[in-house]
């Protein structure tokens, strides 16, 4: 499902889940496997991100009752998203680097989407009009069940207003993950085992790609 992949450029993989689902931790262990084992240049980066809009959408999360409106958090998302595909992301695979993302479009579409009710025809609109340009050559789906993502966010000392959410959110939000992993063909990821079983699910599949 690439839209711009030729000979020299890097690969565009994004990691998408639940609050407390790894991403973090699996993004910097694929970034050192691509860099160390596959001998590629890699960015490591995530939405919201560090560009200007993503630190003030940081801060506007902050608030646990920050109460937004869904469908101006969705518009929020896309503009940052927009800045970070087109000035970040585009760039770096041109360059030839591969490029490791935490979060895309599907967080979007299973936060906004699944949680909020925003509906799929105004969020595939977005994900056309924004992200069209560059998809994804592989998305990494980490799954969890909800009950053990609120496990281990209400472990952090600060949650911000996504992960102060209910249990039926994340439910939502779940739900939705699982229908975008099968239209989408993501690789699906059972993230409740150990980092090395994980991991190793993610090389394969890493592997699998760099034969395309
Ligand atoms: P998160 O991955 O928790 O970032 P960090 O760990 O750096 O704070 O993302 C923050 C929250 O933003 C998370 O709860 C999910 C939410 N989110 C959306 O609702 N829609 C989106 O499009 C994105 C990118 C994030």
């Amino acid at each position: 499902m690439t839209s711009k992949e030729t000979e020299g450029r890097g690969k565009f993989i994004v990691v998408e889940g639940l609050d407390g689902s790894g991403k973090s931790t699996h993004a910097k262990m694929i970034r050192d496997y691509i860099e160390n084992e596959l001998g590629e240049k890699c960015l490591l980066t995530s939405e919201p991100g560090e560009s200007p809009i993503g630190k003030l959408l940081r801060e506007l999360f902050k608030n646990p009752d920050a109460n937004n409106e869904p469908l101006s958090e969705l518009l929020l998302f896309f503009a940052n998203r927009n800045e970070h595909l087109k000035k970040q992301i585009i760039p770096a695979l041109d360059r030839g680097d591969w490029v490791v993302c935490e979060r895309f479009w599907g967080s979007s579409y299973a936060y906004q989407g699944g949680g909020h009710g925003i509906k799929d025809v105004h969020i595939e609109y977005l994900i056309k009009w924004i992200t069209s340009e560059e998809k994804p050559a592989l998305t990494l789906f980490l799954d969890i069940p909800v009950e053990k993502a609120l496990e281990r966010i209400r472990k952090r000392k600060q949650t911000d207003s996504f992960e102060s959410q209910d249990a039926d959110f994340f439910k939502r939000v779940r739900d939705m993950y699982h229908t975008l992993a099968i239209d989408n063909h993501w690789a699906v990821i059972d993230s409740t085992r150990d980092k090395k079983a994980v991991s190793a699910d993610i090389q394969q599949a890493i592997n699998a790609l760099r034969q395309t």
